[in-house]
């Protein structure tokens, strides 16, 4: 069979087997990445936290607004199209949408701090290469209501405790305070007067930055330009007392709760809406798409988006196709797609039709049925039974059918029992659960 269509570079199928994608990427099975899902809303759960949905397309504007015009992904990323005057963009992220929909479903109003997870797809026009996609996907919290630093804390535990229930370990945690915007202002225009005179020096990207947004130069990957900043001023010798005192506050409660992490002062993060505490958790498998999960404060961004008050928030996004990078290097357990509990094979017309109404009743009664689609011989549905695993087979030819009882077969040991048919539902459900 073909097809002269193929998936959209940067894109990927997720299919009922893992398999290896053209760049030598494993892409994990639908079993895993359900496995994996039902782990972080276990732990979601056990931390208090509600799932919100949003749409997948948004309104340009707010994520140019929200995640900033300067960065990245609003000047280069977007999947953004116009249709009948209206400007849509697939979501880039979830924390501007998640933002907006609190505002405007007044979910303050549901009293206290609002703690909200989700799981779902995200498009940037970047790069393909390993662990960068251009339809990823993202699970994230975002606490909305509460300035204190425990909220900090406690959204750093979250992704901990989702990682080490999925069997990671050796991630490393990097931590940095950015203080508010002002403070940041006053900051900017250090950093501007110490690199300007090395202006030349700089590469093409960080020149540009040097103007638009001179943050990112912190981040840089080239060895020369780093040198550089080794002598440049630092972000912490301008942040006021008050996000100090919080700062250290939330190192206090991460040391509380026995998380390791390590200061970066030159952590800044590729998102315009960040104060106070950043974060970014990398495993060191992932090469050079190292991170794994990033977050940090966004006190600021509700008013950014149109809020009369502000709304002091918290949250991280991590990349589950990271994730599955990471739990590869771990070589973490997996589950193995799921097994039907029984296959029954019919011999004959009557058979199958007996078969088709009777795997009704049986899934009613709660049993993962399998049965051909396909008018095979008995001896291909058997072969076909032993492919899916199914532990026990049920076999129906015109014997049993006059006799009214089934032969059901327990596939490793070969050994065969008679069942009346009014008897079977009990019969198989007994075994399925007392194997
Ligand atoms: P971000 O750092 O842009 O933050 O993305 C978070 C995570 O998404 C990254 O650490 C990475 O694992 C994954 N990711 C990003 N881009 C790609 C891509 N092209 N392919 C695969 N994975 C990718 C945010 O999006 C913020 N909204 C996080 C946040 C939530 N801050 C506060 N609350």
């Amino acid at each position: 069979m073909s097809t002269s269509y193929q998936n959209i570079r940067g894109t990927f199928d997720i299919l009922p087997d893992a398999y290896t994608d053209d760049g030598g990427t494993r892409i994990a099975s639908s079993a895993e990445w359900r496995h994996v899902e039902a782990t972080i809303r276990d732990v979601m759960r056990r931390h208090n936290f509600e799932e919100i949905r949003t749409p997948i397309l948004e309104p340009t504007e707010l994520v140019a607004r929200g995640v900033g015009e300067s960065t990245d992904i609003v000047q280069k990323e977007m999947f953004a199209f116009e249709r009948k005057d209206t400007q849509y963009v697939l979501r880039p992220e979830i924390t501007a949408p998640v933002v907006r929909s609190f505002l405007q479903h007044h979910l303050d109003q549901r009293g206290g701090v609002q703690k909200l997870f989700y799981i779902g797809p995200c498009f940037r026009a970047e790069k393909p290469q390993k662990g960068r996609y251009r339809q990823f996907h993202q699970f994230g919290i975002e606490i909305l209501g509460a300035d204190e630093a425990r909220a900090d804390a406690e959204t750093i535990a979250v992704l901990m405790a989702i990682c080490e229930a999925l069997g990671l370990s050796d991630l490393h945690l990097r931590l940095n305070t950015l203080g508010t915007p002002e403070r940041r202002e006053e900051y900017i225009a250090a950093l501007q007067d110490y690199l300007a005179p090395y202006a030349d020096e700089l590469s093409e990207t960080s020149r540009r930055r040097l103007d638009r947004n001179p943050l990112r130069i912190l981040d840089t990957k080239v060895e020369h330009e780093q040198e550089i900043l080794r002598d440049a001023p630092q972000l912490i010798d301008f942040v006021g007392d008050e996000s100090l005192a919080h700062y250290e506050e939330v190192k206090g409660l991460l040391a509380d709760l026995e998380i390791e992490y390590e200061e970066d002062p030159h952590l800044v993060r590729g998102l315009d809406y960040y104060t106070e505490t950043t974060f970014e958790l990398e495993s060191p498998g992932l090469g050079a798409q190292s991170a794994l999960a990033g977050g940090g404060r966004y006190d600021r961004l509700a008013e950014v988006l149109g809020s009369d008050e502000p709304v002091p928030a918290i949250g991280f996004a991590a990349g589950m196709e990271r994730l599955f990078l990471a739990l590869d290097d771990a070589d973490a357990e997996r589950p193995a797609p799921p097994e039907p509990d029984v296959f029954i094979a019919a011999l004959g017309d009557e058979a199958e039709r007996w078969v088709f109404r009777t795997s009704q009743d049986l899934r009613d009664a709660g049993l993962h049925v399998a049965h051909d689609l396909m008018g095979r011989s008995l001896k291909a549905q058997m072969k076909e039974a032993n492919r899916q695993n199914a532990p026990y087979a049920v076999i129906i030819g015109g014997n049993e059918l006059d006799a009214e009882t089934a032969t059901v077969k327990e596939m490793e040991s070969g050994e065969q029992v008679d069942v009346p048919f009014d008897g079977l539902a009990e019969h198989l459900r007994e075994r399925v659960e007392n194997p």
